[in-house]
């Protein structure tokens, strides 16, 4: 793995970074002198974690983007600000070198057949959140990292889940933005090629296991004993590091924890036997 101080200098966009793993990137980038904007929906939050990266490394130059990125407008409007702020501080240098698409709507509950309307305004929230918003977001910064001969490549890192293979019923609307974003990726990978631009823009596509989040706590600390949790659930802080190093070194693809691989396989091979005991673990859980 390549070291962290490879971010030195480079300009670096984090969606979803007010909470969780985008904050902990956001501190690790802040620590290792890059330059870098911070997106979500929520100012106050953004703002203590911009406070924290100061502290971190008190030259810092860091930007909040307040903004909705399941709204076309919300991902154009980080986009802008994002460019003109990089042509700001370093006008020799204005492009985009990372591109974290981190941020994540996710719902963990059963459908309800009694009310199609709102299962669908779920699913098309979390949709254009998660999958357009990741798409959207890409499109608009590819302009922004084709690299001139001789220089490093840029990276695009997305965040999706084992969950995104491993199809729970109650995680129906996230598992199916999860899968969407991976099929759109390895499309998009797949046309950088064909275009000629494989070297010098790279797409690292993250399947995370269970990964100690607020969010991820709040879906499951009240269906899974304490004991299990703990044995599973991995450190955020440390899952960010690699996360980092994996889009630093240009990898195609990160498992993490390595449990996941696991699964992807186990499903491939034994589908009906994995989907059982899924449902067997969904069906204990309800009724516990
Ligand atoms: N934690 C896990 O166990 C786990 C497992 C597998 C995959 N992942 C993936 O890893 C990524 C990070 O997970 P996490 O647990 O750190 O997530 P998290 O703690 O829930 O944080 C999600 C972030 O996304 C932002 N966000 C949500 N909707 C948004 C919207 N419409 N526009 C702009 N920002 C929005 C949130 O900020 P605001 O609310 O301020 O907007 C927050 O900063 C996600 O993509 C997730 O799917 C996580």
């Amino acid at each position: 793995m390549p070291p962290l101080s490879k971010l030195q200098g480079k300009n670096v966009i984090i969606t979803g970074a007010s909470v969780g793993i985008g904050e902990e990137m956001a501190y690790i980038c802040a620590k290792h002198g890059a330059n870098i904007v911070i997106a979500s929906r929520r100012t106050k939050l953004l703002e203590k974690v911009a406070s924290e990266c100061k502290i971190i490394s008190p030259n810092q130059r860091i930007k909040i983007v307040t903004c909705d990125l399941k709204h076309e407008e919300g991902c154009e409007y980080l986009l802008n600000s994002s460019v003109n702020y990089f042509n700001e501080i370093n006008n020799k240098k204005p492009e985009i070198d990372m591109l974290i698409l981190n941020h994540a709507m996710s719902l963990f509950e059963h459908m309800d057949f009694n009310n199609p309307a709102l299962m669908i305004e779920k699913l098309r929230d979390i949709m254009m959140a998660n999958l357009i918003g990741f798409a959207t977001l890409s499109h608009l910064a590819i302009p922004h990292m084709i690299s001139k001969k001789g220089e490093e490549f840029k990276s695009i890192i997305v965040l999706s889940s084992i969950i995104s293979m491993i199809s729970l019923g109650m995680s129906w609307a996230y598992s199916t933005s999860k899968a969407a974003v991976n099929s759109y990726f390895v499309s998009l990978n797949e046309e950088l090629e064909y275009q000629g631009l494989q070297n010098q823009i790279k797409i690292t596509l993250c399947y995370l296991g269970s990964i100690n989040t607020i969010t991820m706590r709040n879906n499951t600390d009240k269906y899974f004993p304490k004991w299990l949790i703990d044995h599973v659930v991995v450190n955020a802080e440390e899952t960010a590091k690699i996360i980092l190093q994996s889009g630093l070194n240009g990898q195609k693809e990160l498992w993490y924890p390595s449990y996941g691989v696991l699964f992807r396989y186990a499903y491939g091979i034994f589908p009906g036997i994995m989907r059982k005991l899924g449902f067997l673990i969904q069906k204990h859980l309800m009724t516990n």
